[in-house]
């Protein structure tokens, strides 16, 4: 049986109480595998990161079930490493420095940085290599362009080990070309690593690209509207894009969101 990291079981999840409640998410239903590669798309204020607080146990849930390697959530998730649209690097510290500073923040890893400081940051170091930043270890974020601001980001959410990736709109503010690089590195860190990533995203064609599964969420409060799995083989070929099975699945998902003219 293939093992279910994360489970969601008709989980709906609101802000505030009372009258003033927002229904944010809606009896949604999924589950994630082991080193699955999920995609979230859906129109803006659908819940989209809204899912992400849930799944990472940093919101609860009104009602039903989410449970996370077996177990339900109750609290903030240590085996879940996140970043955002901004990569908000500290510009004072240096790109290896900015990567260490959750293990600095965070037990265990907290007690242990200190005497084992060399080794964190060869692991940082190596971290940056394998998303080609060799040679910016030392430099300041703001020495970097937003595309390497943003791989640093990423090696900053992976330098934990975490079980699950979740990225948040992380290349929304980058050029086209810029962006398609980073899928690249985003395509080839989760092969290396095996590790399980939900991408929050509004790019169908970045989610055709890096998902073995898309799901599309409708208008608030969000729900599952459409489970598509992409039967295009992984690790892509960015060529992959311009086929017509790529597009096909692209235009299906597009007719699912709502205000097209
Ligand atoms: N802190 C909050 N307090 C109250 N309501 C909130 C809060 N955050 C989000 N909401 C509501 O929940 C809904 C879902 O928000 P969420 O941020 O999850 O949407 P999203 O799909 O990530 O949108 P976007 O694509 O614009 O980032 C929104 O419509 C908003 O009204
Ligand atoms: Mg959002």
């Amino acid at each position: 049986m293939t093992e279910m990291l994360v489970e969601l079981d008709n989980v709906s999840m609101a802000y505030g109480k009372g009258d003033a409640a927002v229904l944010a998410i809606e009896d949604v239903t999924l589950s994630i595998r082991k080193g699955e590669f999920i995609a979230v798309v859906g129109p803006s204020g659908c819940g989209k990161s809204s899912l992400m607080k849930l799944i990472s146990g940093l919101h609860a849930p009104l009602s039903g079930k989410l449970a996370v390697e077996g177990k339900p959530v109750n609290g903030p998730l240590k085996s879940v490493g996140m970043a955002f649209q901004a990569s908000n690097l500290l510009p004072w510290r240096t790109c290896v420095d900015n990567i260490l500073l959750p293990l600095e923040i965070v037990q265990p890893y907290r007690s242990k940085i200190s005497s084992n400081r060399a080794e964190y940051k060869k692991k940082a170091e190596d971290l940056l290599h394998s998303v080609g930043l060799k040679g910016f270890t030392e430099k300041f974020p703001w020495q970097l362009s937003g595309g390497m601001q943003q791989r640093a980001s990423i090696c900053r959410a992976l330098i934990h080990e975490p079980e699950i990736l979740m990225l948040d709109e992380p290349f929304g503010a980058l050029d086209a070309f810029t962006r398609e690089e980073l899928w690249c590195a985003l395509r080839d860190i989760q092969a290396q690593r095996q590790v399980t990533v939900m991408l929050v995203t509004h790019d169908l064609r970045e989610a055709v690209f890096l998902a073995d599964t898309v799901y599309v969420m409708s208008d608030r409060p969000g729900k599952v509207v459409k489970k598509c799995n992409v039967n295009i083989p992984r690790p892509r070929d960015l060529e992959v894009t311009y086929t017509q099975e790529f597009q096909d699945i692209v235009h299906e998902l597009r007719s699912m969101i709502g205000g097209k003219h």
